[in-house]
């Protein structure tokens, strides 16, 4: 393996890869362009992005009117999220952020690079955050593709494992060229989270289906939920 390689493993290291974050087209093409439709008219809407990274997708979601804010974890994201759209939309602390208020909230490949705890942290917090009618768009790569080798978006190196066990497996990005250690749970598994952290499930999507080597492949899936009246 080239020692020059990014490798991302943990959830505190995604500044090593900001500019790629920002470069990333296919991922945009994908998956942004099958959540964005899903938000409908986003005018005045309270729009909190979980997660955020560099704010590209907070950036295109403010240009369609939306009163967008955005969180994430890592100073160097907050710092990238804040040029884009203003210091002003970018939370520097979790507890800054207003509880019983968004219309939506976002959580962009996020809850996949976290271990259980932060999942089930993250979900109680969007949870919290979400007014009475709120949605939230909470998405990751597709488990259902654990064990293919390749997408139109990263070589991957599965492990063996079973699609039911929780398991660690790394990816190379094809944009980027950088390795990350992810995280395969079932979609199963989320759900069960979901339901015990008080969220109700709306929907599930995926995003457009192709074909790869004789692989039928959806990238991403976004789970639709709401609280739980
Ligand atoms: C793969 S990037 C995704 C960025 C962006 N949501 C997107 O779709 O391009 C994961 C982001 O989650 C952030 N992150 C990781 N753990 C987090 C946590 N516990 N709370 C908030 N943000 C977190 C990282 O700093 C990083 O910016």
């Amino acid at each position: 393996m080239d020692s020059n390689t990014t490798l991302v493993a943990q959830q505190e290291e995604w500044n090593k890869v900001v500019k790629d974050l920002e470069g990333e087209n296919l991922k945009l093409a994908s998956y942004d362009n099958t959540l964005v439709p899903l938000l409908g008219d986003l005018t005045d809407k309270n729009v909190l992005d979980y997660g955020a990274g560099p704010g590209v997708l907070a950036l295109g979601l403010k240009k369609l009117g939306a009163k967008i804010k955005v969180w994430d974890i890592n100073p160097e994201m907050r710092k990238k999220a804040s040029g884009k759209i203003g210091t002003e939309n970018t939370y520097q602390n979790l507890e800054d952020i207003p509880r019983d208020h968004f219309d939506f909230i976002i959580c962009n490949l996020v809850l996949c690079i976290v271990p259980e705890s932060e999942v089930r942290a993250i979900i109680g917090n969007i949870k919290e955050l979400l007014n009475e009618n709120g949605l939230s768009y909470i998405g990751f790569c597709n488990p259902k593709i654990f064990d293919i080798k390749e997408s139109n978006l990263d070589f991957r190196f599965p492990t063996g494992n079973k699609y039911d066990d929780n398991h660690d497996y790394k990816k190379v990005k094809k944009e980027g060229g950088y390795e990350i250690i992810e995280t395969h749970r079932p979609i199963e598994w989320y759900e069960k989270v979901f339901a015990e952290s008080g969220l109700e499930l709306v929907d599930t999507h995926f995003t457009p289906e192709y074909e790869l080597e004789g692989e039928k492949i959806q990238d991403f899936v976004i789970f639709e939920l709401r609280r739980k009246p």
